[in-house]
């Protein structure tokens, strides 16, 4: 008897707690009149907003996910996707900031959490998905780069200038930046090194000795920029013979079950033709052991 009362009291229990709990779900931003005016104490730069971007990665993406692709927790309520233009629409600069100052609910307060630029930084990084948003500078992917490749057959090195076009458009030396490189593959692309760039723009690796190829030994390489924020998607691709033959056989080329019947697999063709054969055996001892009851008859 007690426990049955027992469990009627934890019964009530849970769901005060849930009526609670629905409530305070409902509860909603109590946004200030003057905070939706609020001004961060600096303009957005790029560069703030990169470093917002890589506290938001922290910090963030865990519940609201990466902005514009829906991949936030499935919460209730749910964490906003910051991509949206009806996220942005109702939000100022000086609302997700305070938002992400106080918290509610489900959302943290991050008051003490992060520093006052890291929390301005998140919020010019969340507005930066707004299109009417102001950022000042320049936007660095926009400066023009190039890279060229060249090859050593001795060595195996590959060699790779990179360079950026200045403001008057004259061709510089891009020095300190990363380069990766890439084997092609048919599934994504195999990275084999990476190098920094010296004072000349010039960097280079030595292509590695256990890389497949095709049937000839060769590869195609493909050489990008590691921070494509920074110096954009530039990308060269050649084609050099130092990979290792590799002879492949098309595998629709073998007797397999789902072969058409010119490629059946043998034990297939044998089991079936015996088992045809065997019947028609069965069929044949039959009729003949018929023709003998008449014959016998007849006598
Ligand atoms: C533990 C999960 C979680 C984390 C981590 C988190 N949030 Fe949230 N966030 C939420 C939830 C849940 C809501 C919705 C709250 C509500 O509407 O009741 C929300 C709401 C918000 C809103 C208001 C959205 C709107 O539609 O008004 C902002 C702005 C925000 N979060 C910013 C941030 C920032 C910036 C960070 C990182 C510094 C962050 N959040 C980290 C869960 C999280």
């Amino acid at each position: 008897m007690n426990s049955k009362k027992i469990t009627y009291k934890g019964l009530g229990i849970v769901m005060v707690l849930f009526f609670i709990f629905s409530i305070s779900a409902n509860a909603q931003w109590n946004v200030p009149d003057h905070v939706k005016n609020k001004k961060a104490p600096q303009d957005a730069t790029y560069e703030l907003i990169k470093t917002g971007k890589s506290v938001y990665n922290k910090k963030c993406s865990s519940c609201h996910g990466q902005p514009g692709k829906g991949d936030f927790l499935k919460l209730n309520p749910a964490p906003a996707d910051f991509g949206t233009s009806d996220f942005q629409d109702e939000n100022t600069e000086g609302t997700v900031f305070f938002k992400l100052d106080e918290g509610m609910g489900g959302m943290p307060s991050f008051k003490h959490q992060l520093s006052e630029t890291d929390k301005w930084c998140v919020t010019f990084y969340i507005k930066s998905f707004d299109d009417n948003f102001v950022v000042k500078g320049e936007k660095s992917s926009s400066i023009k780069t190039n890279l060229t490749v060249s090859s050593d057959n001795e060595t195996k090195k590959l060699k790779v200038k990179a360079e950026f076009e200045d403001k008057n458009e004259n061709l510089k030396a891009l020095k300190g930046a990363d380069v990766a490189f890439f084997v092609k593959r048919y599934f994504g692309n195999l990275p084999i090194g990476n190098a920094e760039t010296d004072e000349n723009g010039n960097a280079e690796i030595v292509f590695p000795d256990d890389i497949a190829g095709d049937s000839t030994g060769n590869a195609e390489v493909i050489i990008k920029f590691k921070d494509t924020d920074a110096y954009g998607n530039t990308t060269v691709t050649k084609t050099v013979s130092w990979a290792n033959p590799v002879h492949y056989e098309n595998p629709l080329n073998e007797r397999h079950m789902w072969g058409d019947r010119a490629s059946a697999p043998l034990w297939l063709l044998i089991t079936y033709f015996s088992v045809v054969l065997g019947v028609w055996a069965v069929i044949l001892w039959v009729v003949f052991q018929l023709t003998r009851i008449n014959k016998l008859a007849k006598k």
